[in-house]
């Protein structure tokens, strides 16, 4: 008999989470606006908000805190950090910062201008803010399978090669580069194949354009490379990895993601110029060059965090949990996107409340559901998070509509997976008894999904 599948972890160390009722689910709910941002996490049961920073990091990464240097320039961390990411990206030149968006927000104050163009794959929420905070515009070249759930693709994260050269035609002098989110976090936490990524980097040469990766999960993008792409059957993750990068001039990194650690990022270079841009923004908005708002503590965590990140067994165990979710919810004939992804499972609000109108927020109204039924905490990837067009201020109503499940690393037990299920089965099965949805009653003017307060329609 084949043996079963089994993590590849054992526990060291355990957190308690608390359980709840639903009479205080619904008074927690409607405290915080029907905005689970707002939630206590002791209100929280099983959180999947997010798979950001949520992460438990290794005996290894712990032994690694005690050994920070917190020295504030030339620190050894710094260094240790260095010949990670080295080794792991082949990026020469690197930035501490303080998380992903930091390394957006200092790389972007040298790259993007008013008017600019970006086009790249579902740009995330954030790189999307700081695109449009500074009066450029992000273009989706997504292709277009990616936008129906049940069309099955192995690669729905790839960017569409023909709506890339057609945006680069049009808009060559506007556009400062173009940028892969890996994986496509927003289209449902969908991989990018190699030969996209080739292709992409042949149109950019073609137009003298940066190719910038937006690598948060860039070593489960490796994984699903290796699974589904003939070519990498046999190909090491950390040597796949290794080759993704050397279709980039550069990087930015949430490490909070598959460097597996609670706060961090960075900015990988090959350009001496470009770093020494950067570095004055770094300077000006993370702190010195050789810490960027990170203690050196931080820094030996994410220097093992990204070995640890890139090893198979570790990838394995954390995509088969994800899709073990996610087969469960199919089993119930829950709607989700096809192939299920990476770091988390993306339900279709669209299909699971076809009773709802978008205006009433069909994603957020699923997301109050589930919690009330469970404590489960999952995000809404959907209208609320699209904000409003900058220049129309109208409301922006995506493709998709997902509620998001997604699933910390080395965190919950299956068991924990069972009970997201059947309570996700238990809220599908009154679905037509859902007539009415959301409404806003303030919101921030960007990235309003974080803050907005809602009340029932
Ligand atoms: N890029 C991608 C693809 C992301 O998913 C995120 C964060 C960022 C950049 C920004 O990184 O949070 O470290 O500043 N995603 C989290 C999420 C918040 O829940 O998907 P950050």
């Amino acid at each position: 008999m084949e043996l079963p599948f089994a993590e590849s972890y054992k526990i060291k160390m355990v957190e308690t989470i608390r359980k709840s009722t639903p009479e205080e689910r619904q008074n927690w709910i409607k405290e915080a606006k029907y905005n689970l941002f707002r939630l206590k996490s002791e209100q929280v049961f099983i959180d999947l908000l997010t798979d950001s920073g949520t992460g438990a990091m290794s005996d290894k990464q712990w032994a690694e805190m005690m050994l920070g240097d917190e020295s504030y320039a030339g620190a050894s961390s710094y260094y240790k950090m260095k010949e990670a990411i080295s080794e792991i990206t082949g990026f020469e030149h690197f930035l501490p910062t303080h998380q992903g968006r930091a390394a957006e927000n200092v790389l972007f104050s040298v790259l993007v201008k008013e008017g600019n163009i970006v086009p790249g794959n579902s740009h995330f929420d954030t790189t999307k803010g700081h695109i449009e905070f500074r009066k450029a515009f992000a273009v989706d070249c997504t292709i277009d399978e990616a936008f129906d759930t049940q069309f099955i693709h192995p690669f729905k994260g790839n960017v569409d090669l023909q709506k890339l050269d057609d945006v680069l035609k049009k808009y060559s002098g506007q556009v400062p580069f173009i940028i892969m989110t890996l994986t496509n976090n927003s289209a449902g936490g969908q991989p990018v194949s190699m030969e996209n990524l080739r292709m992409v980097r042949q149109i950019a040469d073609k137009y003298g354009k940066i190719v910038i990766f937006d690598s948060a999960r860039f070593a489960e993008n490796a994984y699903f490379i290796k699974q589904r792409e003939e070519k990498f059957r046999n190909v090491s993750i950390r040597e796949i990895a290794r080759k993704m990068f050397s279709y980039a001039d550069v990087m930015t990194m949430s490490s909070k993601k598959d460097a597996i650690v609670n706060i961090g990022g960075f900015i990988g270079m090959r350009d001496k110029e470009l770093f020494r841009q950067c570095s004055v923004f770094n300077i000006m908005f993370e702190g010195y060059i050789t810490y960027g708002g990170l203690a050196g503590r931080d820094m030996n965590a994410i220097a093992q965090g990204l070995f640890e990140g890139t090893e198979f067994d570790c990838l394995e165990t954390r995509i088969k949990q994800v899709e073990y979710l996610g087969n469960r919810l199919i089993e119930f004939g829950i709607p989700v996107q096809l192939p299920i992804g990476g770091h988390a499972v993306f339900v279709d609000a669209k299909r699971f409340l076809p009773n709802l109108k978008k205006e009433e927020f069909q994603a957020q109204t699923l997301a109050v559901q589930l919690y009330i039924e469970s404590g489960v905490r999952g995000v809404e990837i959907g209208a609320l998070l699209a904000d409003r067009d900058p220049v129309t201020r109208e409301n922006r109503y995506p493709k998709l509509e997902f509620l998001r499940l997604a699933i910390p690393r080395r965190v919950y037990t299956n068991n924990h997976m069972d009970v997201v299920a059947v309570a996700l089965k238990n809220v599908f099965d009154r679905r037509n008894q859902f007539t009415k949805g959301l409404k806003i009653v303030h919101e921030a003017p960007i990235n309003r999904h974080f803050t907005v307060e809602l009340d029932l329609a």
